[in-house]
């Protein structure tokens, strides 16, 4: 069962349901950083909404002119959304990075980025040059009082929550240190066993190499971290996002090889040198979250990292995951192959129809038998899901997640789904023709006691007016118009992973 709900001006939405110039033209920079209350409210926002959508994501697709490579090159811009007694307020700010203050001072491109931007002067002026910006462009979360901005080769930047002021790079009292990699997805374990059911972030860091060392860290909500221990696995690792249950790390080593030479000959960034193997397993690697010095203790835990194999495939993102019985069951965004990035090619060009479509996995995990068991869940193009964060590493009922507009095929995300895994039935609402969607948040309505009680939380482009809007959906039923939809003055180019928090800053 499906029920389609579409955007105002549903009759005329096309066989293809965008054009690529309309979806181009939100990845333009944005180069002004706004401070003001959003006026332009289409419906009500809910006064017991209250709390700071925080989004991150490429702000600068240029550097004075001269066009970066790839939008994942592109130089971090927070965008903040406060709700408070019915209203909202909207802030924007650059992410002060060392290497972005450096380039804008010099007014173009000084580093080489890793999907492939290059500074300008050809191979010869890029050769050898390993200096790489941590552009601190990927996530955004609040965190033991700091509200911090991730990129996964390096270290967080910290920046001031009511002014976005960057205040410097976070090492969490040493445990990082200068440089050192942390994951920009963290997930947070409602109730950790560990710590007396007290919530707890759990992230990770990757040294990829021959071999590669998985790093994980276990922080309380007061920033302090509580647990760290790494492990060596075979290979090569690649690894963007992991999921957790109560006990376990979970991690999909996806079939790639690496080759560096034509990066550290400056003919390509080193994301481009990532190639897909499609003829090799994917590797499922679960490590136990216990530290191995106190495993002893937990006979549960005393198997320590196992590595499973499973079909090959390319996953970024993973929903969620959960345990039952011997059995682990995550459920991953599949890609049937890894979308490369060319070099020389325009990403503004991009030929959707020619790209593989990310799709919802089940992957069983039998830890006694060593076997995986992969199933097609949802067959709709989809990317950047979400879950109600109580139900994090537990069993859960309902997904929301980015999609396409059309049920087959790939393209832009222009909908969001939410997709009932008890009973399969998905509700798609739609920005098509001309609207563009990026990843939801789901946040619980206060006192709520039903897993899709609350709003789903989202910035859609707006390619009609080029600007961007904050939808907010009831989670509980998307084929119903949007609780309310504010319209900012600008727009913000699409971005990548943001997170809701309850303080209001403002
Ligand atoms: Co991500």
């Amino acid at each position: 069962m499906q029920s389609f709900q579409l955007y105002e001006r549903a009759s005329t939405v096309p066989e293809t349901s965008y054009t690529r110039g309309d979806w181009r033209t939100g990845y333009e920079s944005l180069k002004q950083e706004f401070d003001y209350w959003i006026d332009h409210v289409e419906g009500q926002i809910p006064p017991e909404l209250q709390g700071t959508l925080f989004r991150n994501g490429p702000g600068l697709l240029d550097v004075n002119g001269q066009r970066i490579h790839h939008p994942f090159d592109g130089d971090g811009m927070i965008s903040r959304i406060t709700f408070s007694n019915g209203r909202a307020h909207f802030r924007n700010r650059f992410i002060h990075t060392a290497a972005y203050l450096e380039e804008q001072k010099a007014a173009k491109i000084l580093y080489r980025g890793v999907f492939g931007t290059q500074k300008p002067g050809g191979w010869w002026n890029n050769a050898f040059d390993f200096k790489l910006k941590n552009i601190a462009n990927t996530n955004v979360i609040y965190v033991g009082g700091k509200l911090l901005a991730l990129w996964e080769a390096a270290e967080p930047h910290r920046l001031d929550p009511y002014t976005l002021e960057t205040l410097g790079k976070e090492h969490f009292n040493g445990v990082l240190s200068e440089g050192e990699a942390f994951a920009a997805h963290p997930r947070f374990d409602p109730s950790c066993a560990a710590d007396d059911g007290a919530s707890c972030m759990v992230n990770f860091s990757i040294k990829p190499g021959l071999s590669s060392t998985i790093t994980i860290f276990e922080l309380d909500l007061t920033g302090k971290v509580l647990r760290k221990h790494a492990h060596s696995v075979p290979g090569f690792a690649f690894i963007h996002d992991f999921a957790i249950t109560p006990n376990y790390c979970i991690f999909f080593q996806n079939s790639i090889a690496f080759n560096p030479i034509p990066f550290a000959v400056g003919l390509r960034g080193a994301g481009e040198c990532v190639k897909f193997q499609p003829n090799q397993p994917t590797r499922v690697i679960v490590i136990p979250r216990t530290p191995p010095q106190s495993r002893e203790q937990d006979r549960r835990n005393s198997r320590g990292v196992q590595i499973l194999e499973t079909q090959s495939g390319f996953v970024f993102h993973h929903a969620n995951a959960f345990e039952v019985g011997d059995e682990i069951v995550v459920d991953s965004i599949c890609y049937e192959s890894l979308p490369e990035v060319e070099s020389g090619s325009d990403f503004r060009e991009a030929d959707f129809d020619a790209l593989k479509p990310g799709h919802l996995w089940r992957f069983r995990l039998n830890l006694k038998e060593k076997t995986v068991h992969g199933e097609l869940t949802v067959d709709h193009c989809c990317e950047f899901p979400a879950v109600h964060p109580n139900h994090v590493g537990r069993p859960y009922r309902y997904l929301y997640i980015g999609a396409a507009h059309a049920q087959t095929g790939n393209s832009p995300l222009q909908a969001f789904m939410k997709v009932d895994l008890e009973s399969g039935e998905r509700q798609v609402w739609s920005a098509a023709p001309r609207g563009f969607a990026s990843e939801p948040v789901f946040v619980p309505r206060p006192g709520s006691e039903k897993e899709d009680d609350g709003w789903v939380l989202a910035l859609v482009y707006n390619s009609e007016h080029h600007r961007s809007d904050v939808v907010i959906l009831d989670a509980n039923d998307f084929s119903q118009k949007p609780v309310a939809r504010l319209h900012l003055k600008h727009h913000i180019p699409y971005g990548l992973h943001g997170s809701f928090t309850n303080e209001v800053f403002a």
